[in-house]
């Protein structure tokens, strides 16, 4: 943290007094949270009053790029991008650094989203972007992880956050219990998003627990293992009141409503009815509500613009090809559906394609994956450039 807890809350009284700002305005400097606290009610769909935040932190990593382009239409159109809301990922110790900075222009009527991801034996089921945090090290990500993230927040109760809770951890568990890595991280993993659902159960949060997606717990065989198992965290945590519901496709590629879906026509398509995020979350939505859990949803759509680009479903490493999608709204035209929101920052890679590298996973290897990429988390300006020529809607 880079303010002392008085220093930001210093910092949140000056900002009373600076005019508020319309969202035609870009909040840069100028900080205006809201002029009281924030009480989020998680029994409702806070993204029909908050605007997800552009957040600064991908703002700079857009202007960086922008900076770097010659070519004056599609910076043009690049510039636009920042201007989009996107999650903050938090996906090390080092990096909550990110956030306070981050909270600096949130005004009042935006909301901002973060990303909490850092898992002790994190990605047990791939290799790109496993974390800092060994197996065994939860006390470590209580104490030094969870602990710090939420004072800053309670610091902050002028500002509406919405938190997105380890993206594959639970779905792993699911699916991925064959491999001795998701065998050794379970108790970790059930434990850590039990203490973070836990202790981030504060007025101004929602939260979403992440459940991969319609290829993945979409699976007939999947669909109840599946809600169980986010139940259960649910509840371990004590049914959190601010707890909404589930995150899906988050850095995916799948489509809204395409039918029929992209992988319809494979052989073993018949066993599973989740062909596109909605009927997904539609289905798994009444799958968590007979398990006892709040099953509203959000979507990933940062990525998903271009369809049928995947060679196989699970194919989830820097798909070539891709585009940005469906700008953030809380109009997606069912109840169930919160808002789709954008989570993977466009640009940062997912994995990298450096055989070499320890983090080398064979997926970011395959023909439908784009190389060169850099180490998950990296800025890849040729990608990124190519979401943009490939976005739908366009910029
Ligand atoms: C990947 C990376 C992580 C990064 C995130 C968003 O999961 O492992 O470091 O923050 O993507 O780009």
């Amino acid at each position: 943290m880079k303010l002392s807890q008085s220093a930001a809350l210093a910092f949140a009284a000056s900002a009373l007094a600076a005019p508020s700002l319309t969202t035609q305005e870009k909040p840069r400097a100028a900080a205006a949270a809201c002029a009281s606290a924030v009480t989020l009610d998680g029994s409702s769909n806070v993204f029909k009053k908050y605007k997800l935040h552009p957040n600064s932190f991908f703002r700079k990593e857009v202007e960086d790029a922008v900076a770097q382009m010659s070519d004056s239409s599609l910076a043009a159109s690049a510039k636009k991008v920042a201007d989009v809301g996107t999650f903050l990922w938090l996906d090390t110790i080092e990096n909550i650094s990110r956030l306070e900075p981050a909270l600096q222009d949130v005004p009042c009527e935006n909301i901002l989203g973060v990303v909490i991801y850092d898992l002790p034996g994190r990605d047990c089921a791939a290799k790109a972007s496993n974390g800092e945090l060994k197996v065994g090290e939860l006390a470590k990500y209580k104490s030094e992880y969870i602990d710090k993230i939420v004072p800053i927040i309670k610091a902050h109760s002028n500002t509406a956050f919405v938190l997105l809770i380890e993206p594959d951890s639970l779905p792993n568990l699911v699916t991925n219990s064959d491999l001795q890595t998701c065998q050794n991280s379970a108790s970790g993993y059930r434990d850590g998003v039990a203490y973070a659902l836990k202790q981030l159960n504060l007025p101004n949060v929602v939260m979403y627990l992440d459940a991969g997606h319609g290829g993945w717990l979409g699976w007939d065989a999947n669909l109840k293992p599946g809600a169980e198992e986010l139940a259960k965290a649910y509840k371990a945590a004590g049914s959190p009141k601010q707890f909404r519901g589930i995150a899906t496709n988050v850095a995916g590629w799948n489509q809204w409503d395409l039918s029929p879906g992209e992988f319809s026509k494979t052989s073993d398509a018949k066993y599973n009815s989740c062909q596109n995020e909605k009927t997904y979350i539609t289905t798994f939505g009444a799958a968590l509500k007979t398990a006892g859990m709040p099953n509203h949803a959000i979507i990933d759509t940062g990525r998903n613009g271009v369809s049928g680009l995947r060679k196989e479903w699970g194919n989830w490493c820097n798909v070539k090809g891709a585009g940005f999608g469906i700008r953030p709204t809380s109009e997606t035209g069912t109840e169930l559906a919160d808002a789709f929101v954008w989570v993977k920052p466009g640009g940062e890679s997912d994995g990298t394609s450096d055989t070499s590298a320890v983090r080398y996973d064979s997926f970011c290897g395959k023909p439908d994956a784009y190389n060169p990429s850099p180490e998950a988390g990296q800025w890849n300006q040729a990608y990124f450039e190519d979401l943009i020529k490939n976005a739908k809607p366009k910029f």
